[in-house]
């Protein structure tokens, strides 16, 4: 089997990036009713110590976005259990396993995973290692460029690659950055020259020509991208076309289906403050896409409503008007 196959005109294999919060299973959904990425991936589910993966690997489904694909993402510092996980979620259906070595988040670094990983290559080769081993499926791995400092980027990446894992995605920003300066593209093709395995280049994609940039900068094998893809959801639509050498239109009625998707799966047992909090949360990326939106964004953010049926009365004229 292929990993990370092109398309038919040469358009690279398309990821719709982790995004635990704004990327759950509602906008997953939704991005799978509008399309053109080749798979998804789960946000992180945590694996803490003592976790009874049988009971924890239920929060994975594979089909939430079928016909496409959904890898899942597990983040933990335990090998023995991470591999037990990984069982769990390849029993569940996953087509792909991926270890997170990159989330900053204290509460999770505090306890030596996502990227607190990167401060030790052989913690992270001993649980990708163990994962590689339980199972029969792709185990992948996903990191940031460092933990303080790029000190030890070249040993991580290489202490991925030897563990066994199928290809690796590079987020260029280490976990002191955040998500603030902007992604250093270099290191990707940094590590692509470095790397056997292929590469999958991630971070500041928000349009077709930062993803053909990307290409060309790196020369990395595969696209992953996140809040590009909140603020436009037919970015990965617009980059296969472009391989295709044909024009695409985002559509109107497209749109209305992936809200529609949407908010089928907000909880209707969700206080009504926390539903209109949420389709805010996307509304404020979209916003973000159209010059003439933007101005409007702030207003739409601050305004106050008391159900989601009375947002929605209020937002979608203003994005279909702006359309
Ligand atoms: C709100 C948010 C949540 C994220 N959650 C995850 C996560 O669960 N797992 C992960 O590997 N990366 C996570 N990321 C990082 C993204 O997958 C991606 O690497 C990063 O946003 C850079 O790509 P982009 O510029 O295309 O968004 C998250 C990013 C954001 C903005």
């Amino acid at each position: 089997m292929t990993i990370l196959p092109r398309d038919p005109n040469g358009c690279p294999y398309l990821i719709l990036a982790p995004m635990e919060g704004v990327g759950d299973r509602c906008f997953r959904k939704a991005m799978a009713s509008v399309g053109g990425f080749d798979e998804a991936v789960t946000e992180f589910m945590r694996v803490p110590i003592n976790a009874h993966v049988k009971s924890l690997a239920r929060q994975y489904r594979s089909d939430e976005t079928a016909p496409i694909p959904q890898a899942a993402q597990l983040m933990g510092s335990d090998p023995e259990l991470m591999a037990a996980m990984a069982q769990e979620v390849e029993k569940r259906g996953a087509p792909r396993i991926d270890l997170n070595c990159g989330c900053p988040s204290n509460t999770v670094t505090g306890k030596g995973a996502g990227s607190s990983l990167l401060k030790e290559p052989n913690a992270l080769y001993q649980i990708a290692r163990a994962m590689v081993k339980a199972v029969s499926v792709p185990v992948t791995v996903k990191m940031r460029s460092g933990f303080e400092d790029t000190s030890l980027f070249k040993e991580n990446l290489l202490a991925a690659q030897e563990s066994g894992i199928r290809f690796l995605t590079l987020h260029p920003r280490t976990k002191v950055d955040g998500y603030g300066p902007p992604a250093k593209w270099e290191l990707i093709a940094e590590a692509k020259s470095l790397l056997k395995i292929p590469l999958v280049g991630n971070g500041d994609i928000l349009n077709v020509q930062d993803a053909l940039n990307m290409l060309k900068v790196t020369g990395c094998d595969a696209l992953m991208i996140g809040r590009g893809s909140v603020i436009n959801p037919f970015i990965f639509h617009q980059i296969r076309a472009h391989f295709a050498n044909i024009e695409y239109r985002p559509q109107w009625n497209v749109l209305a289906r992936y809200f529609n998707v949407y908010l089928k799966e907000i909880s209707p047992d969700m206080p009504a403050r926390s539903q209109v909090n949420k389709m805010k949360q996307l509304m404020g990326f979209l916003f973000k896409g159209n010059a003439a939106l933007l101005a409007r964004r702030q207003a739409v953010l601050s305004s106050s409503h008391p159900s989601l049926e009375s947002f929605m009365d209020y937002a979608v004229p203003l994005l279909q008007e702006a359309w």
